[in-house]
């Protein structure tokens, strides 16, 4: 079957005359309406379940309207229907199976894969489809030059995706030469090397350079992925999700589809905002991120580093029942949720002591930090599978300025979101990071296993604060503990009455 290209496209644009070849045209654009309103939805949590299944339907009718346009025969028919088949199956598998925790990993794959089918379709048209004509045919060159930025863009974004979910996952590590100014040497070869391919590629389509620029691309993903560590890999994931995006936009060029290139657009825009979004709450700059190696954090996270036991002197914890009389008193409760809540998996045991207290006359909220737990959004997709109300969800900005009239917060399985040091200790590695200023509020519960370190690896100040007391335990279980203490207390029974 042959693939369509920009120059053959455009050289065979004919009227639009029947209703049949109107259709595909239609479809695009209702397909284009359904992903601008999916991914308009996904900035609401009360939205985004609806808005993914728009996003798909999109999908959807871009294939179908592809395949219109398209006159195929049976064996064409067959390769698309097995590939469907298997990769819809492969899909829909890991959907169901992938934990909420190791959805940073699976971004990165699904990225990866996104890199990957614009480096193939355009090395594809390189190879085999490219239209014949000179550079001076404005759209030839404008299809070699796209197969440049796909080949390139769509290679690093593969073998950075490979790379960084090899990382989350813990079976690669970072090794020390990338630590040191040898990799900066290594991937400025690497990119004077693309920039030989990418010159050379379009006088010579199916030539040596189309070969020089995917190896060259494939290395510097590798190159420039395989320094970076710690809490900065979530933001390399976003980041390879922009790029997959301008990707496929290229790669929208390189076909001539106008779908691919919005679609692509998009995700590319989409993926970069995120970025930012995320190096502000983390008080990195991307240039850092990129180029200044590993965070001084545990890579993979929550290991001991700086905060494990012996770091800490002035402990004080508590039981359950301890807590549940602070709550049972308290006007005013905050929640604050973190990675160690969803690996818990205690949302909803949680949501049950909140109903439970708010039956009782206390006012309910929840603090979220923008980058509690692994990826962006996790809390609050935790809290909404739970039916937590959405106006009880607070942002730091909004909450903040509340804790001081706060009697009691409970800090649930959140470790680096809640750091003092953060504010106060320039030494610190997450000074300047945002945090939830949870020790402006009268009392203080942490719950989690131990004293261990979260994902930064370092001590927390906030344990040792006079109104802080932990309360040890996996959050489900003290939670649970919480919920039969109240109901001892007699809070139960002001509920059923
Ligand atoms: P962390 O700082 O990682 O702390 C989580 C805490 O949960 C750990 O200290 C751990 O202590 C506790 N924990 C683990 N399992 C538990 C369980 N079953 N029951 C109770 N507690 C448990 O989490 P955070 O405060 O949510 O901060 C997120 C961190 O991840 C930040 O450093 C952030 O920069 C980083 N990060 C986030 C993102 C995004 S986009 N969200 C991306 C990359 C990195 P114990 O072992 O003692 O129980």
């Amino acid at each position: 079957m042959p693939i369509p290209t920009l120059a053959t496209a455009m050289a065979v644009a004919a009227p639009v005359t029947s209703a049949r070849s109107v259709l595909p045209y239609v479809i695009d654009l209702v397909a284009v309406l359904l992903l601008a309103l999916g991914l308009k939805g996904l900035s609401k949590v009360r939205s985004a379940r609806s808005a993914n299944g728009l996003a798909a339907l999109a999908m959807g009718l871009a294939v179908v309207g592809l395949l219109i346009q398209q006159q195929l025969n049976l064996q064409a028919w067959v390769w698309i229907g097995a590939g469907t088949a298997i990769g819809g199956l492969a899909g829909l598998l890991l959907a169901q199976r992938v934990p909420m925790t190791a959805m940073p990993e699976t971004v990165a794959l699904f990225n990866g894969c996104g890199g990957m089918a614009s480096l193939l379709v355009a090395m594809a048209v390189a190879l085999f489809q490219s239209a014949p004509g000179g550079l001076a045919d404005g759209a030839v060159l404008v299809e070699r030059i796209s197969i440049v930025i796909s080949v390139f863009v769509g290679a690093i974004t593969f073998s950075g995706s490979i790379v960084a979910m090899g990382k989350l996952q813990g079976w690669i590590g970072t090794p020390a030469w990338t630590q040191s100014s040898l990799r900066h040497g290594v991937n400025l070869t690497l990119a004077v090397l693309c920039l030989v391919g990418g010159i050379g590629l379009p006088s010579d389509p199916g030539g040596l350079s189309l070969w020089i620029l995917v190896g060259a691309s494939s290395l510097l993903g590798i190159g420039v992925t395989l320094p970076i560590g710690g809490a900065d890999m979530p933001v390399v994931i976003s980041l390879l999700n922009s790029y997959s995006g301008v990707a496929a936009a290229a790669a929208g060029f390189v076909v001539g589809s106008q779908l691919l290139i919005v679609a692509g657009a998009m995700v590319g825009a989409a993926g970069l905002i995120l970025t930012q979004v995320m190096c502000t709450a983390m008080n990195r700059s991307l240039v850092s991120v990129l180029f200044g190696g590993a965070l001084g954090a545990s890579a993979g996270g929550h290991v001991g580093g700086g905060g494990d036991e012996a770091g800490y002197t002035r402990i004080t914890s508590c039981s359950a029942e301890e807590c549940a009389m602070a709550l049972e008193t308290a006007e005013r409760v905050v929640f604050v949720p973190g990675y160690g809540l969803a690996v818990a998996q205690a949302q909803h045991t949680l949501r049950e002591l909140s109903k439970l207290l708010e039956a009782n006359g206390t006012e309910v909220s929840y603090a979220i930090h923008p980058v509690a737990g692994r990826m962006p959004g996790h809390m609050n997709v935790l809290l909404a599978e739970a039916d937590v109300p959405y106006e009880q969800l607070q942002e730091m900005d909004a909450i903040n300025p509340e804790f001081p009239r706060t009697d009691v917060v409970i800090v649930l399985g959140a470790n680096d979101v809640v750091n003092p040091d953060a504010k106060s200790d320039p030494s610190s590695p997450l000074f300047g990071m945002p945090v939830l200023e949870v020790d402006q509020a009268r009392q203080v519960f942490v719950v989690k296993r131990s004293l261990g370190a979260g994902y930064a690896g370092i001590k927390n100040a906030l344990f040792e604060l006079p109104q802080t007391a932990m309360v040890f335990g996996d959050a489900k279980a003290v939670l649970a503990g919480l919920v039969s203490e109240l109901r001892e207390m007699g809070v139960g029974k002001k509920v059923a009455a």
